[in-house]
């Protein structure tokens, strides 16, 4: 892996939250207009940071199918409001309990338990209306389908069930291919379907995305670990204090590490079989597996 791959993707990525925040500003309900807290709940969790990477996908996997047209924000700004959802609702106190998102108070903790889940499912939805605006019934099917019972939440379910329980590599794979990657394949297939891109691209960014996917909730098995709450910008050490089902409690951090490349390395030769640019979504790949928060 070499350093000019993951700053294209550090580069990549910044341009992205750069140009997508103004989008959310624009979607996003105004805090001045009722209910005026939950409308200031949902833009302080959009706003607290993140590295953006799920409309990045959404756009790289748009752009290396030569997708035209501003249909593509909509979606970009639905994936992450999505992932934001996701992340709220992660945080309660009835499913991880964590304190710190994004550096700053979970939205819990900054707006009290039912604020967070409203404004949570307030995220959801907004981030299906503007999938509608998109006219494309085929990815908000994709995008609902891999949010639901067989994707996102049936991940976090599975995860909140295995708590303190000792479980098989297969069970921790379930958890991290749904709770995780499935949103990230989501984002690469919503890309390339609104590119119209034919059903065999679709395939391999889809194989792409599910590899990319589990390593990157590896990682962030891993950086719970080895990482502090500082860097991480949320509670470092939480997995072990709910004895949660991760890679490293498993097979131990070596294997997890070396896990996280072979997924990296599944996931560049899938690429091989495309005929675009594919510099982006490589050294986002490479970004995945060396990043430290
Ligand atoms: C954290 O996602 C939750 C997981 C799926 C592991 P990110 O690491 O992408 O969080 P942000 O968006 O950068 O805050
Ligand atoms: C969260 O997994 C995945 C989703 C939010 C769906 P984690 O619970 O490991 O994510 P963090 O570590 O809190 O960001
Ligand atoms: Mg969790
Ligand atoms: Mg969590
Ligand atoms: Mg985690």
């Amino acid at each position: 892996m070499r350093t000019e791959e993951q700053n294209l993707a550090i580069q990549y990525l910044s341009d992205t939250a750069k140009a997508v925040e103004a989008k959310f500003d624009e979607y996003l309900p105004s805090p001045t207009i009722e209910p005026c807290r939950l409308h200031e709940a949902m833009r302080y969790s959009m706003f607290a940071g993140g590295k953006r990477l799920r409309p990045a996908l959404v756009k790289a996997a748009f752009e290396l199918f030569g997708g035209q047209g501003e249909s593509v924000w909509y979606a970009m700004s639905a994936l992450e409001m999505l992932h934001t959802f996701s992340l709220i609702h992660d945080d309660l106190p009835c499913v991880d309990n964590d304190d710190m998102r994004r550096g700053k108070p979970t939205a819990h903790k900054k707006f009290g338990e039912a604020t967070a889940v409203l404004g949570g499912d307030a995220l959801c939805i907004l981030a299906f209306e503007l999938m509608a605006k998109t006219g494309n019934a085929k990815a908000i099917e994709i995008l609902a389908r891999q949010l639901g019972t067989f994707g996102m939440i049936g991940g976090e379910m599975r995860d909140v069930e295995c708590e303190g329980k000792t479980v098989t590599l297969d069970v921790v794979d379930y958890i991290h291919y749904h709770k995780t990657a499935a949103l990230i394949e989501a984002s690469l297939c919503i890309g390339a379907e609104l590119a119209g891109a034919s059903a065999k691209d679709i395939e391999i960014i889809q194989k792409f995305g599910k590899s990319i996917g589990l390593a990157f909730q590896v990682v962030d098995d891993i950086l719970d670990i080895v990482s502090t709450t500082e860097q991480l910008g949320k509670d470092a050490g939480s997995d072990e204090e709910r004895g949660k089902a991760t890679y490293p409690s498993v097979i131990g951090l070596e294997a997890s590490r070396e896990r996280a490349m072979a997924l990296y390395r599944e996931a560049i030769a899938e690429l091989d079989a495309l005929e675009g640019n594919t510099e982006v979504l490589r050294s986002i790949a490479a970004f995945i597996v060396t990043r430290v928060n």
